[in-house]
């Protein structure tokens, strides 16, 4: 570096804030935009181990990234008229006193992500009037006091992943009357209460990956009203029937992957979601079976529907060909199955899937076709074997339940014409007897009638 470019570089930063700023001549990065109306100072990686005092930072400071230092704790009130953006992300803080964003009045984003935050007080974020984003993933939240979040009455975004919360408490979104996107994955859950988001009206966003229900928590669902995408991935539910959706009208987006302990997927399971346009049902590598009504309802040619179906790498061996219309489906991908080729997969290949989708679309059984592109096989190649296809099989026990009843009708209607003959053989010897019996009443009578029944 030349004399004339450090002096330039030191006049560009004193143009930048009026005087030498102490941080940027010393280890941030320091940006300037007049027309944008902004300065930023990139202070990320600098082994800081506390937060500059304030007094150093820009007069017309908008954004501060003190990411990824080593800073242990938030032990002062910071202040400051013009700050928007915080990013305390990746440090390890594990203390932050109350007040401590009290004199931060323009905040609009605060990144505290990745620490080692336990708890706050109750006041933890009192003054952050104009905070419309708060990201606290990745710490180590147990406990949330009840009136933590009293005041973001204008946050749009939240997330609470990987915290070990456990429970979530309605009084803490109540207030929340525009929160949009709310990201609640990996927090220990697995229930919601029914009327959670019923004030978070706008909620268009949630995430409930990575918890722990055993049921799809449709009530909690059903009060968020204008709720379009939920991920609900990696949650031990093992079927999904037509209560798990129940009336989930406005729903977009739907993501079910990786869950490890789905099965079945049963009748309806999805016919409630009239304007699902994308159904995500990825690497579930347990789930068998999708019942051929699942989707009820959902292709009616009077509205627009699903757009996109994704089952790639589940253990599908088979779908039925009246259950998803494909012809109507931009995305099809049913990659990584382990499917059955025979007849009743020669729909599939009338689906005209796309390329990318089609590439690893392969037969796992029978053994003569095994790997080959499903695309590629003609149609006498995808045969019913009669034994094995479930068609065949299901043919198989009708036969052999209608042969069961035919051998039974026979073998019934034998019984009885043996018996009717016995019975006409056998006739007069029964009338005698009944005769006989109303004549007289002695027994002596009975004993000779039936001595010589011929006399009589
Ligand atoms: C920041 O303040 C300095 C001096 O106080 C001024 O020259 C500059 O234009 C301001 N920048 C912005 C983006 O307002
Ligand atoms: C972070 O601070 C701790 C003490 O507070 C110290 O032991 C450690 O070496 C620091 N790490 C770095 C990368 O500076
Ligand atoms: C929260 O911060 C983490 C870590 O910096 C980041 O990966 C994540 O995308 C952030 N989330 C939001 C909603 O900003
Ligand atoms: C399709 O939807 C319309 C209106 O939503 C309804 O009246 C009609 O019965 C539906 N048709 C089928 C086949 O479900």
């Amino acid at each position: 570096m030349t004399f004339s470019t450090i002096v330039s570089l030191l006049l560009l930063q004193f143009s930048l804030t009026g005087a030498i700023n102490p941080l940027c001549a010393a280890v941030c990065v320091c940006e300037e935009s007049i027309e944008e109306k902004f300065v930023k100072l990139d202070c990320s990686k600098v082994y800081l181990s506390i937060v500059p005092p304030l007094d150093d930072w820009p007069i017309n400071i908008t954004h501060m990234d003190l990411s990824a230092n080593n800073i242990s704790a938030l032990d002062f009130e910071l202040s400051h008229d013009s700050i928007q953006v915080l990013d305390l992300s990746h440090n390890r803080i594990s203390t932050v006193v109350q007040y401590a964003f009290g004199g931060l009045s323009k905040l609009k984003y605060l990144n505290l992500a990745n620490n080692a935050i336990k708890t706050f007080d109750e006041n933890g974020f009192y003054g952050l009037e104009h905070l419309k984003s708060l990201n606290l993933s990745s710490n180590g939240l147990y406990f949330l006091p009840d009136g933590l979040f009293y005041n973001f009455i204008g946050l749009q975004e939240l997330s609470l992943a990987d915290n070990p919360l456990v429970h979530i408490d309605p009084i803490h979104f109540n207030r929340m009357i525009n929160l949009r996107w709310l990201d609640l994955s990996n927090i220990d859950v697995y229930t919601l209460p029914a009327n959670i988001f019923h004030t978070t009206g706008q909620l268009e966003f949630l995430d409930l990956s990575a918890n722990e229900f055993h049921e799809v928590p449709t009530d909690a669902l059903r009060s968020a009203k204008v709720l379009k995408h939920l991920k609900f991935s990696e949650n031990p539910v093992e079927i999904l029937d037509k209560k798990s959706f129940r009336k989930l009208i406005t729903l977009q987006v739907l993501e079910l992957n990786s869950m490890d302990h789905l099965r079945e997927v049963k009748e309806e399971a999805f016919s409630d979601l009239i304007n699902l346009q994308s159904l995500e049902m990825k690497f579930n590598r347990h789930l068998t079976t999708i019942d051929r009504m699942a989707f009820d309802g959902l292709f009616n040619e009077t509205r627009p529907t699903l757009q996109e179906i994704d089952f790639e790498a589940n253990q599908l061996r088979t779908l039925d060909k009246d259950m998803i219309a494909c012809a109507r489906i931009k995305k099809f991908n049913v990659q990584k199955n382990p499917w059955v080729c025979d007849c009743n997969m020669k729909w599939m290949k009338k689906c005209e899937i796309q390329k990318i989708y089609a590439a690893d679309l392969r037969c796992y059984e029978p053994p003569k076709l095994h790997n080959f592109l499903i695309m590629n096989l003609n149609d006498k190649q995808l045969e019913c074997n009669y034994q094995d296809s479930p068609i065949a099989k299901s043919m198989m026990h009708h036969d052999h339940v209608v042969r069961t009843i035919s051998v039974g009708l026979a073998a019934g209607l034998l019984v009885v014409l043996a018996f009717g003959i016995a019975v006409i053989f056998k006739w007069r010897d029964i009338r005698s007897c009944y005769r006989s019996n109303k004549k007289g009443s002695g027994a002596v009578y009975y004993v000779r009638a039936r001595a010589n029944p011929r006399e009589i």
